[in-house]
């Protein structure tokens, strides 16, 4: 009764954040206007903070309308989600699907309405690449694996084996997926880099926390943990210190993202490197929304630019970080 009970509710914040968050008339059709419906994965991280932020402002600043709804981490409110800007006509759809299957029906039904989707910040597993028009994000694949190059240099001279536990994001998700594969692509080629734990952290501080003090119980001897993303990380440092070890010594810490607060514990040697993914989106979004409304063609892939942190880049660049 509660579980049903909790999902009407989950389901009228939905409809009422996709409704409540639109302004302007929208719709196809309106002269030279663009409405866009954007669906949000939710506000696990402070990456998903900072994207948030960058895609309401470039909508602004880009004269679109934006009707912007907050998934809470959930596929079906997604997909709820889409169908709604379906019916309400908008001129394009973005999204940033919660994980990378079961998404081909809902994006078959904007396509049959003829309202194009573009793909922002995690991929869908879609054999059907007409279904969107573009995807604009980071290669996740290549965080892992810069993560991972770190780690073999790190430990070059080391003999005896590196036992790493992992906090993967999101189950399902595109980032969980490719960064995990990256990063065992290239520790893989030396058997003593050990992976002994790996497990979800759901992309959150505190889930991050409550995980990394499970692994702490049962491995006494970690040397280095893997975080898919800075909040997971830093939730693990609260238990690292909480079991009476220095984080960033007694266990090297490689986390992703590079927001203020990862800087910040990079550049205080809590953390020892950082993989950088950019949330700031909004603006090639914007430009790839105007290109496809006036249906003119897109690259099917952008890729965002970016690069990596050692502790000494953290403190040069710290105080003009952006998010
Ligand atoms: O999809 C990008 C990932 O999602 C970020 O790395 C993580 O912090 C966020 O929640």
């Amino acid at each position: 009764m509660l579980k049903r009970i909790s999902a009407l509710v989950v389901a009228g914040l939905t409809a009422m954040s996709v409704t409540a968050c639109g302004s302007g008339s929208g719709g196809s059709g309106g002269g030279d206007s663009i409405t866009m419906g954007f669906s949000q994965v939710g506000a696990e991280s402070g990456w998903r903070t900072a994207n948030t932020k960058s895609v309401q402002d470039s909508a602004k600043n880009a004269g679109i309308t934006l009707k912007f709804s907050d998934a809470q981490q959930k596929q079906e409110n997604q997909i709820k989600a889409i169908r709604s800007y379906i019916q309400q006509k908008v001129d394009v759809i973005a999204f940033s699907p919660v994980v990378e299957s079961g998404w081909d029906t809902v994006l078959k039904e904007a396509k049959d309405a003829k309202i194009p989707v573009i793909l922002t910040d995690r991929a869908v597993d879609s054999k059907d690449t007409t279904l969107y028009k573009t995807f604009l994000g980071s290669d996740f694949v290549e965080e892992g694996k810069k993560a991972g190059q770190w780690l073999v240099n790190e430990y070059k001279d080391a003999k005896d084996p590196v036992k790493i536990v992992e906090l993967q994001g999101t189950t399902g998700s595109a980032p969980a997926n490719d960064r995990k594969a990256g990063f065992q692509e290239v520790i893989g080629a030396d058997a003593k880099f050990q992976i002994i734990a790996s497990q979800t952290g759901d992309f959150t501080r505190a889930k991050g926390k409550e995980v990394m003090e499970a692994f702490l119980k049962s491995n006494p001897d970690i040397d280095v943990l893997y975080a898919h993303n800075d909040d997971m990380g830093l939730g693990a440092i609260e238990a690292i210190e909480g079991a009476g070890k220095v984080p960033g010594k007694d266990i090297k810490i490689i986390t992703v993202d590079a927001v203020k607060d990862g800087m910040q514990a990079l550049a205080d040697g809590k953390i020892n490197f950082i993989v950088e993914c950019s949330p700031l989106l909004g603006p090639q979004l914007m430009d790839l929304a105007k290109k496809v409304v006036k249906g003119e063609q897109v690259q099917e892939r952008v890729v965002t630019e970016e690069t990596t942190f050692t502790q000494d880049q953290a403190k040069q660049v710290l105080s003009t970080r952006q998010y």
